[in-house]
């Protein structure tokens, strides 16, 4: 499927290769099977926007097997417990409150459903069945216009929809935003945090790219793309999380003033983020990046070091098939998510054990592919004493 923003093709400027679903841990019997796609990435000069070229269909993605959680990392509880303090000054007694991709309720869950009416869009039906557990009111179907339509209390009068870490995984932009100005009243505020392009640049990061993230935005991009919907961005505060991203607040474009954008634009202008040649850079320093780490795991195989990996990530897909890192480097993936044990690792079916094999067999050295969780990890496994690498700078 093609991005649907302009309706103009971009010409794309990079490939990683063929990639399969980032999420799409699989058993052995379906091996021969599995769906793989050319990941290529462009940049759209007109909205400032950096893109998939083409990105498996949305169903296939976020289905009843979607095995992400985000209650699985206990900074990443706090911090949507500071962001639900932090949204809160825009809302009131009784408001509605609407989240895009809510997961299994972790954001949710720390607002009053006594005190505010409160609805999570979550497609991925074992996802949402979690919410639900959880007591958060759920429906289990995408964020679209058809779906938005038949919530006939919320049309208009709806004081806030927040999202984090899902507009970019919503191929069109178009109807995306066009829901969300069908439920917002007319003071109502769309809030959304997403990883952040400048922050991908500046580390390399580029296995923030994979199916589910068809865009990696900016300040420039979302400026530009929400004005073109009668939407303002009034403000945007930069996040540590998921290695840097930045949170949005979304107003209609009647009297908000705009507090630091000017600032943030100028910042992006001058450190030439939203250009064509920061893409070309990007890419070259991809593939330094990639020769890097190979010979990296090379010498270590050489000097006749064991390697495991930490966390299967749906990041880690992207490093693994661009960096071709497969069983004869690294002997297994240990992760906390009972859906992914026992399977294998998308494309390079790496096998995926429990947190307790890692603790018997602990090898000379761990790629830590959440290493946007270090902190956390690192505070955990102190008892392990070998090496922890990783693509990025830890
Ligand atoms: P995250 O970086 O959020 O993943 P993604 O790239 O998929 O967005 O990390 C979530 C994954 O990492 C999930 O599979 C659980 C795993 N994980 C652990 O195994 N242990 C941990 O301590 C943490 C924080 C995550």
């Amino acid at each position: 499927m093609k991005c649907k923003i302009t309706g103009k093709l971009i010409q794309p400027f990079m490939s990683f290769g063929k990639m399969p679903i980032a999420n799409g841990f699989i058993e052995k019997k379906n091996f021969p099977d599995e769906f793989f796609f050319e990941m290529e990435v462009g940049f759209n000069e007109d909205l400032s926007l950096f893109q998939l070229n083409d990105h498996p269909k949305p169903e296939k993605m976020f289905n009843e097997n979607y095995p992400f959680f985000t209650g699985s990392s206990e900074y990443m509880k706090d911090h949507f417990k500071k962001y639900a303090d932090f949204v809160k000054k825009y809302i009131k007694t009784n408001s509605k409150i609407i989240e895009i991709g809510s997961n299994d309720g972790t954001f949710l869950k720390n607002f009053d459903n006594q005190s505010s009416q409160i609805i999570g869009f979550e497609p991925s039906k074992n996802v949402a069945d979690v919410s639900k557990k959880n007591g958060i009111p759920t429906l289990n179907c995408f964020f679209n216009k058809e779906n938005v339509k038949n919530l006939k209390d919320y049309l208009g009068k709806t004081d806030l929809v927040c999202a984090s870490n899902v507009i970019c995984h919503i191929p069109d932009l178009n109807n995306l935003i066009e829901s969300v100005d069908l439920l917002l009243s007319s003071n109502g505020t769309f809030i959304f945090e997403e990883p952040y392009l400048g922050s991908m640049f500046k580390k390399v990061s580029y296995d923030q790219i994979y199916d589910e993230h068809i865009y990696m935005f900016s300040v420039s991009s979302i400026s530009k793309i929400f004005q073109k919907f009668n939407f303002k961005l009034v403000e945007a505060i930069p996040q540590n999380t998921h290695g840097g991203s930045m949170r949005y607040i979304i107003k209609r474009n009647n009297n908000e003033t705009i507090q630091n954008i000017q600032k943030l634009l100028t910042i992006e202008n001058n450190e030439r983020i939203n250009s064509l040649e920061s893409c070309i850079k990007f890419k070259k320093n991809c593939e330094i990046s990639k020769k890097k780490i190979i010979n990296k795991i090379k010498s270590l195989k050489e000097s006749g070091k064991n390697i495991c990996g930490y966390a299967a990530t749906s990041k880690s897909t992207t490093v693994l098939n661009y960096c071709n890192i497969n069983t004869n480097h690294i002997d297994y993936i240990c992760d906390t998510t009972k859906e992914k044990v026992g399977k294998f690792s998308p494309g390079m079916h790496i096998p995926i054990t429990d947190m307790e094999h890692f603790q018997n067999n602990a090898t000379d050295c761990v790629y830590l592919f959440a290493w946007n969780h270090k902190d956390e990890i690192l505070n955990k496994e102190k008892k392990f004493k070998g090496e922890w690498f990783s693509h990025v700078e830890l």
